[in-house]
């Protein structure tokens, strides 16, 4: 089993970098950028090698663009860069050749997913980029992941070494992951128990409490008999859904979840009841939040908490009258001041008001899938292509 050099391990100096970074940050509707984070995360690393007079350049992914598309442009986020780093000159070079041409000292790539050969593995393409430069070095751990051409390919070809975000985070996930103060509890919402079944059957061996929360739920209540009206939920996977609660039922974690929800029509109503699940939904009603007995449940165990991991929203945030649960964990979290808190995922935070309050938790990773597939498995593609 081989071990990521990190660069703050080693002297890279007067050196080429090829700097693989996660700008995929998220933007608004208008394609303006909604939250700067992984910029800003970014720059621990991309100051340490620029004081050490290397020249960078830079390669990122933004959105999953099919292909070129002016829409997922890089250009927004070399602007916001600059407005980072002013001393610096900073270009953006639209393909391998100009990035060739350039003499800025930080060049960044455009997307590198408007080249199919980044999604689709190629080493051809891995070596091209790698002749670009001197050494590569990791430090996107968003994506570490994917087995992307430039998150796992110029390892073969460079010096490769992690940076000091992917150190952060590997550091920080492996505080809560390998010994835990008890008790731990995990909140875990989003969608789609198909991607997060592995995550549920890993976390039960790790946490005390696990919630669970958001469409997710739906599942596991339809597995339990529970008429859910038209609430999305994916029916072929009932079967898993109530093995996975069988097996909770001796065993530990303490499973919760919700008693009662708030109901409407449709996602976009403004009209909304609360009821309890033991009561049938109608039939021409949805799901779209937790309910306040739940609620008051979910407080209860934050409270006593000494480790909590909470990854997606539980309710349908993009209707403000659905944000009340996810508002309320992230308040119960933040209230909580002897816990370690692990908060991951572009999505959890979107979903949060009153931002102010961000510094209570101990750390916000910039990964999502990233952070719960290094969880499930205790490590990624990104980084086990560090690996020496
Ligand atoms: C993320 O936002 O989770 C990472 O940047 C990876 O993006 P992807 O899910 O589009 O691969």
């Amino acid at each position: 089993m081989g071990k990521i050099t990190y660069i703050d391990e080693v002297e890279i100096k007067n050196k080429t970098i090829l700097l693989r970074v996660d700008f995929n940050v998220s933007l608004n509707p208008d394609h303006t950028i909604a939250n700067d984070e992984r910029i800003k995360q970014s720059l621990p690393t991309i100051n340490y090698l620029i004081k050490n007079n290397n020249r960078l350049i830079l390669i990122s992914h933004l959105g999953r663009p099919k292909g070129y598309d002016e829409n997922f442009s890089l250009k927004i986020v070399v602007n916001q860069l600059k407005k980072y780093l002013p001393q610096i000159s900073i270009s953006l070079a639209k393909n391998l050749e100009e990035v060739k041409e350039k003499k800025e000292k930080i060049i960044v790539l455009e997307n590198i997913r408007f080249f199919p050969e980044e999604k689709k593995y190629s080493t051809l393409f891995a070596e091209k980029l790698s002749r670009l430069a001197e050494v590569y070095v990791n430090d996107a751990f968003a994506v570490c992941h994917r087995s992307d051409t430039s998150v796992i390919g110029p390892p073969q070809f460079l010096s490769s070494y992690g940076g000091l975000l992917l150190k952060k985070e590997i550091i920080m996930l492996d505080k809560v992951l390998k010994n835990p103060l008890k008790p731990v509890v995990a909140i875990i919402g989003g969608a789609k128990i198909s991607t997060k079944i592995g995550l549920l059957e890993k976390l039960s061996q790790i946490v005390d409490y696990l919630i669970i929360g958001g469409a997710m739920a739906n599942t596991f209540l339809s597995s339990q008999g529970y008429n859910i009206g038209q609430s999305l939920c994916e029916y072929e996977l009932i079967e898993i859904a109530r093995r996975f609660l069988a097996k909770k039922i001796t065993k530990k974690p303490y499973v919760v979840l919700p008693k009662d929800v708030v109901i409407a029509e449709t996602k976009e109503s403004k009209e909304t009841e609360v009821v309890k699940i033991i009561n049938d939904i109608p039939q021409n009603k949805s799901i779209f939040d937790l309910g306040p007995e739940t609620l008051a449940e979910i407080g209860k165990i934050i409270a006593q908490a000494k480790t909590i991991i909470w990854n997606g929203p539980v309710g349908y945030f993009e209707n403000p009258v659905f944000k009340n649960g996810t508002d309320f964990i992230y308040y119960s979290i933040t209230q909580n001041n002897q816990a370690i808190s692990i908060v991951g995922g572009g999505d959890t935070l979107a979903a949060i008001s009153k931002k102010e309050y961000l510094n209570k938790i101990t750390y916000i990773s910039t990964g999502g899938g990233a952070m719960l597939e290094y969880i499930e498995k205790g490590t990624l593609p990104g980084i086990e292509a560090l690996k020496k």
